[in-house]
């Protein structure tokens, strides 16, 4: 079949920020993780991608913010539309043009974003109609995080056993519905280790691997009552202690490295000054030096503003809970 009656699609997808981390791979191929992860979807960092399958291109061209991509980048976008292609009987190649409206691979979960708006774009541009649950099983195909940016809010990557089970469900029981995350850059570059790249090496030679599967099972459920219960301290305590246990792996991975910068912990130590000030914060940090503090809305302008004056306005964003992915 190589003819569609409308064979094109846009669709919006937003990044999230994980509280319980995803960080290695059970199968590297399906991605499959070896644990269960959970994730705020954010409002203000989205991307936008138009897939089109062209009968006149024999090879898929792939733009990221106005510019024609190649190499691994390519590779990857090129993959991916290789299984929408297979799901959907078709042979055609593609055309996407894709925006970020968040830095590109500086561990601001733009593989998240982008690999759920793709999974939107170009399953309904190849004519397949998935369910939210099969759209999340598509995305997790591209990037890990991007099974958990199909929802809103709090979403929940159960990490099952294979790709029938391994998705992601928005969480059923919130109490917790004010809280913000100020997004603080210290790079907008991309990351010299890919997240894909630091979490094989972590699984590979870390020798506390093993444990962080069970440590990071308990963090989970513990974190699951503090959010059906609405308790905004054991919430904000438990991201960031399952934040720095992440980081460990990197720390004790061989050779060892680590996605922080000077700034990144100079900011640590600042949330750690207005917590004992009594101002109530947390910080968790995914695969790259930025820093995303956790407030309460009732903080939330106070402590944007001491970070302004630390970094400038440009380098703070304040971000709520953002929906899951739509078309546009
Ligand atoms: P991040 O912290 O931004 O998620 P990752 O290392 O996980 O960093 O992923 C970054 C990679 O995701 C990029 O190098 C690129 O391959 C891919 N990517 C990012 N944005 C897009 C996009 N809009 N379309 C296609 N691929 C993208
Ligand atoms: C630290 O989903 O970007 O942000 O599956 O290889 O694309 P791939 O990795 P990715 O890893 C995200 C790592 C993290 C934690 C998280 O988002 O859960
Ligand atoms: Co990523």
């Amino acid at each position: 079949m190589t003819t569609l009656s409308n064979n094109s699609a846009k669709a919006q997808a937003h990044t999230n920020i994980a509280l319980i981390k995803y960080w290695g791979k059970k199968d590297e191929q399906l991605i499959i993780p070896y644990t269960s992860s959970l994730s705020l979807t954010l409002d203000r960092f989205y991307t936008q991608t138009t897939v089109r399958f062209n009968s006149d291109n024999d090879r898929d061209s792939v733009q990221i913010n106005g510019q024609f991509i190649s190499g691994k980048a390519w590779q990857r976008v090129h993959d991916f539309l290789t299984i929408v292609r297979d799901l959907a009987g078709i042979h055609l190649a593609a055309e996407v043009s894709s925006t970020n409206f968040v830095p590109t691979a500086a561990g601001l979960a733009s593989s998240a974003s982008a690999f759920a708006a793709l999974a939107a774009a170009a399953s309904k541009a190849a004519g397949l109609k998935l369910s939210k649950t099969d759209l999340s099983r598509l995305a997790r195909r591209g990037s890990g995080s991007a099974c958990r940016s199909i929802f809103g809010g709090f979403v929940e990557w159960q990490r099952g056993t294979s790709d029938a089970d391994s998705y992601a469900q928005p969480l059923s029981q919130v109490g917790l519905n004010d809280v913000k995350v100020i997004a603080l850059t210290t790079e907008s570059g991309p990351k010299p280790i890919s997240s894909r790249q630091g979490m094989n090496r972590s699984v590979a030679t870390s020798p506390y691997y093993p444990t962080w599967i069970k440590v990071a099972q308990h963090d989970l459920i513990d974190i699951k009552v503090a959010i059906a219960a609405g308790d905004f301290t054991k919430f904000g305590s438990i991201s960031e202690l399952n934040a720095m246990r992440m980081h460990a792996l990197t720390l004790s991975a061989d050779p060892d490295f680590t996605y922080f910068n000077s700034e990144t912990l100079a900011i640590m130590n600042e949330v750690k000054r207005l917590r004992h000030a009594g101002i109530e914060c947390y910080y968790t940090i995914d695969a790259g030096p930025n820093v995303k503090v956790i407030v309460q809305s009732a903080n939330a302008t106070k402590i944007a503003d001491t970070f302004t004056k630390l970094l400038g306005q440009n380098r703070v964003t304040t971000l709520s809970a953002g929906p899951g992915v739509h078309y546009l």
